[in-house]
């Protein structure tokens, strides 16, 4: 094995991820863990992350679903509504209990109900996030049933984003699972402006897919996701941003796992679930690109550096060995006993199913997530 075949990388975190509550949670956090030390855990919970109390609680449930043995540390997030305190998303942010806090337009995406109605609803808010330099993690669609699905992100930059930064220059904004060349174009063109007050995650499936995945052999809500894969011009200048080696571009995995029941349904739930091979996943495309150099700093360094968070000091290690990639993935035997468990029949299926990777991620020795 060269070391060409080999790939040791400081450890990365998601920057962006669903990990749920109950039997999912329980199901899908080891995939996570295992790889990323950290993660920015979205708050779309059923009901919401709205106050300290409540994402302390949810903290202390992530904590006790991890595997044994496994350090991972959530970083809880705030679920803006149009009510929030201003006073409550401040003490949780000076109490290191949210490391901030999550825009969803109202009834944009999965359990965003309660999300926010109209930015100047949370005016005060923002201006109490921008003084305590809370970073602002938002969805950006807009919600107005006129806009064509995929013209959302691109109409969101232009009536919502760019005035709301002139209204809080100084709000540390983070773009999430970015779909569209409007976005690369505005984000990076805002970094190499010498603003860099604003970033943007990419998810592994928006770097594979196309929208053609959606309808490949009949309706395919296994690559339905929100916002949804754009056409093949977009998905290049994603690739292109990923692999630019830009900080403003980094790793947020969007891993959003739904039951089987809630995909195979006549209204298919959006969301992929991609935690258990999202750095290989990531790792296949850097390849393509010939930027497999590049990797390291998308995955591991961009994010904490935005965050002004320590880079983790441990290592994972890729290993090029064929992987291929069943549809769905058990726990052992012994993670699913007791009433809180998912029913086999409702294991969400992976993303990358029926193909193979040419990548393993290897973690102390052993590979494969079981
Ligand atoms: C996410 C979910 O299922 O919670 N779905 C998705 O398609 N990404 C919500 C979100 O991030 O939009
Ligand atoms: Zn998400």
């Amino acid at each position: 094995m060269t070391s060409s075949d080999r790939l040791v990388l400081r450890r990365p975190d998601d920057w962006h991820v669903h990990l749920r509550d109950g039997a999912m949670l329980k199901a899908v956090l080891p995939a996570t863990a295992r790889t990323f030390a950290r993660a920015i855990v979205m708050p779309n919970l059923r009901p919401p992350v709205t106050s300290v109390d409540e994402a302390v609680a949810y903290r202390a449930r992530i904590l006790a679903a991890l595997p044994e043995g496994v350090s991972f540390q959530p970083l809880m997030t705030a679920y803006l509504t149009d009510a929030i305190d201003p006073g409550e998303l401040d003490r949780g942010f000076r109490e290191g209990v949210f490391s901030a806090a999550k825009l969803y337009p109202a009834n944009a995406t999965t359990n965003s109900a309660a999300g926010v109605s109209d930015l100047y609803n949370i005016s005060a808010v923002l201006e109490c996030m921008e003084a305590i330099d809370m970073p602002l993690l938002i969805h950006g669609e807009v919600t107005d049933p006129d806009v064509d699905v995929f013209d959302r992100e691109a109409q969101f930059i232009e009536r919502h984003l760019k005035p709301l930064r002139e209204r809080h220059p100084r709000l540390r904004i983070i773009l999430e699972h970015i779909t569209t060349e409007e976005a690369v174009i505005y984000i990076r063109e805002s970094y190499q402006g010498g603003d860099q007050r604003i970033a943007a995650t990419i998810t592994p499936h928006h770097l594979h897919l196309n929208r053609n995945a959606m309808f490949l052999g009949g309706l395919r809500s296994d690559f339905y996701c929100l916002p949804v894969v754009k056409r093949e011009c977009h998905r290049r200048a994603l690739v292109q941003a990923a692999t630019s080696g830009l900080p403003c571009f980094f790793l947020g995995t969007d891993s959003a796992p739904h039951p089987r029941s809630g995909k195979d349904s006549a209204c298919g739930c959006a969301g992929i679930f991609n935690a258990f091979h999202a750095l290989e996943s990531y790792a296949t495309v850097f390849e393509q690109e010939g930027a497999l150099d590049r990797l390291e700093s998308f995955a591991s360094e961009y994010g904490p550096h935005f965050y002004g968070l320590p880079l983790n000091a441990d290592t994972v290690t890729l290993v090029r060995r064929d992987q291929p990639i069943p549809s769905r993935l058990l726990p052992p035997q012994s993670a699913r006993v007791g009433d809180d468990t998912l029913p086999e029949s409702e294991w969400p299926l992976l993303f990358h199913a029926g193909e193979t990777l040419a990548w393993c991620v290897e973690i102390n020795g052993h590979s494969g997530p079981n």
